[in-house]
Parts: structure tokens; sequence; C-alpha cells
């Protein structure tokens, strides 16, 4: 792929609905005419949905679900979380690429990847990631912060993750406690937070965020049918991958910021009404055992508070939890 794609792509989105001729696209980025038609042919091929018109020029009509690198970048530059972002066809895994990257350097950064071979969820579990249906993405922050802050990291960007999800979904979506979010009873998201830390404290957190998209039924079988849903599947409109993906950076981003400034008692009305484990019996799994319970509240430090069979009031900092 020519290296001049990321910009063909930026230029006509920028243009959106408008043609561009090859003239313009050919001086602004001081190539050939012949390689914009060129980077054009190839991303026809990948899918991008352009309109080529003699003495007109080019339109781009649709996206493919697919990142650009061209269109990714001016959204992270429109805000002041990352440093830098790295977009790729496919990895093994961005928490991998991640982990990887945070090494030697104080950056904050994203990776996003159309597709993960070896994505994972909590637990090692493996994570569904297939090309172009989701949001895979893993995000390396730099708090400076007491370890012991970091427990409510993950309540705090709950909140931002159901904010920009529920901007695009007609039905409600909710937090399941700790890593999970839900668009009614189907779980749409999943998120695991990492923190690599010295003696002198954090180094970097990196969390890594699943996010089913364009997924329709028949992409989730076995025990996923029951379980699992995708934005795409509740939402009115063609859903626009970058349009989202610029809503969750912002979400983010405003609740990273009130993470850093507050502790978690200032949101705690609001997560507990954004959560879907109210009076229902759940079975819980802590450190490999397994009981029935009822959650009763959530104390200002974010931990759950369960009532076991056995009327016993338990505390949890982190749970598998099934409904
Ligand atoms: C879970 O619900 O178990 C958490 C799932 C986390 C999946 C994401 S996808 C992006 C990042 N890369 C991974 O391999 N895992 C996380």
């Amino acid at each position: 792929m020519s290296k001049y794609s990321k910009d063909v792509i930026q230029i006509l989105y920028q243009h959106h609905l408008d043609y561009v001729s090859g003239q313009y696209i050919a001086e602004q980025l001081k190539i050939s005419r012949t390689s914009v038609k060129k980077i054009m042919d190839q991303l026809k091929t990948e899918g991008c949905e352009i309109e080529s018109v003699n003495h007109k020029g080019h339109r781009l009509i649709n996206l493919p679900d697919k990142w650009y690198s061209g269109l990714v970048l001016p959204i992270i530059e429109a805000q002041q979380l990352f440093d830098h972002v790295a977009v790729y066809d496919s990895l093994l895994s961005t928490q991998l690429e991640a982990k990887q990257q945070l090494v030697g350097n104080k950056d904050t950064f994203l990776i996003l990847s159309d597709e993960q071979t070896q994505g994972t969820g909590r637990f090692n579990r493996p994570w569904n990631s297939a090309k172009h249906k989701g949001l895979w993405m893993s995000v390396v922050l730099r708090p400076n912060v007491p370890f012991s802050m970091i427990t409510t990291f993950n309540l705090f960007i709950a909140l931002g993750i159901r904010d920009a999800i529920q901007q695009f979904s007609n039905e409600k979506v909710s937090v399941k406690w700790p890593n999970d979010i839900y668009i009614k009873d189907k779980k749409v998201c999943g998120f695991l937070t990492e923190m690599v830390a010295n003696s002198d404290g954090i180094e970097a957190v990196i969390c890594g965020i699943g996010i089913n998209m364009h997924h329709d039924h028949n992409d989730f079988t076995g025990e996923l049918a029951d379980k699992a849903t995708s934005i795409g599947m509740h939402t009115n409109e063609q859903l626009n991958r970058y349009y989202f993906l610029q809503s969750l950076i912002k979400n983010i981003e405003y609740r990273y910021n009130q993470f850093i400034n507050n502790s978690f008692d200032t949101i705690r009305d609001e997560y507990i009404a954004a959560s879907n484990i109210w009076h229902k019996r759940l079975r819980f799994t802590e450190n490999k055992e397994q009981f029935y319970g009822e959650v009763i509240d959530i104390d200002n430090n974010g931990f759950l508070l369960v009532t076991d069979e056995n009327n016993q009031t338990r505390k949890l900092m982190s749970a598998d939890i099934d409904f």
C-alpha cells in the first residue's frame, strides 16, 4: 500500500460528498496524477465507495468498516489524551503490542487493530476479535497517582465507555461491575486494565477495550448467541466507526480527568444508577471460589457489597459475575 493512501483518504474525507480533482490531490501531496489514480484504485479494492467522474474528480460516498490512520489521526489530535496512535490491519493482540511499545518511554498512546488473532479477555479467555467487526484497542496512560487509586480506574472508564455507546444505541446501555458494558441483557463490550509499576510508582496503565460494532445475529454462534450483541444491532442509522471512536475518546478523556482529580464517591451515585446488577440472584466467582448472592451496595471505594446465601456480607474488589 502506498504511504500516501492515508493522506488521500484524509483529503477525500475532508471534502466528504464533494468532488476533489486528481490534480488537486496530486498537488497537495506532491505526487503524480498516476500515483493518485493507483491509490484511488487500491482504496476502491479495499471497499471504499468512491465515485470517479471525468473532469470532476473523486468523491467519497462510503467507507468500509476498517481503520485508516489518516482518519484516526485527526480524532486523536483533537484531544489531549494521547501523544500518538498506531493503527494496524492485524495484530496478535493490541494489549500485547501496547505492552511492548510502552517500554523505554513515557508516552501515552493508543493502539488500534482491524483484527486480533489472539485477542484475550479477563481470566485469559479468548476474545473474539474478527476482522472489521469491532473496535479492538488498547490505551496506554501514565497517571501520576498512588497505587491504591488504581482500583477505581475501571469504574470511571466504564462510565466513559457506557456514555459513548449510549449515544449510538437506541436501547439502554448499562455497566456490569467491574468490566463489562451491556445493551439490554447482552454484553457489547468488555475491557481489562493492567498496570506496570516499579518502586517509584505507576509506570503505565494499559486498558484493553473490545467493543462489538458491526456484528449481526449470525456472527454470534454457540454460547455467544445468547450472551453477546453489537452496537450495530441496536442503532437506527448506519454506524460510522469514526464518529464512534471520536465520542469514545472524548468520553474516556473526560472520565480519566475525573479519575485523576476526584475520588470514586463523587461518581458513586451515577455509577450505581448505570449498573445492571441490582435485585438479581447472581453467581460470583472470586479467586476460584463460587457462591450465589445479591448485590446490596457499592461502597465509596468502589467495592461491591454482596449478601451471600448464608446471609453473610462479602466485600468484593473484583470478581466474575454471571447473571
Ligand atoms: C473481557 O470481557 O474479558 C475483556 C475483554 C478485553 C478485550 C480487549 S480487545 C482489545 C484488547 N486486546 C486484547 O487482547 N484484549 C483487549
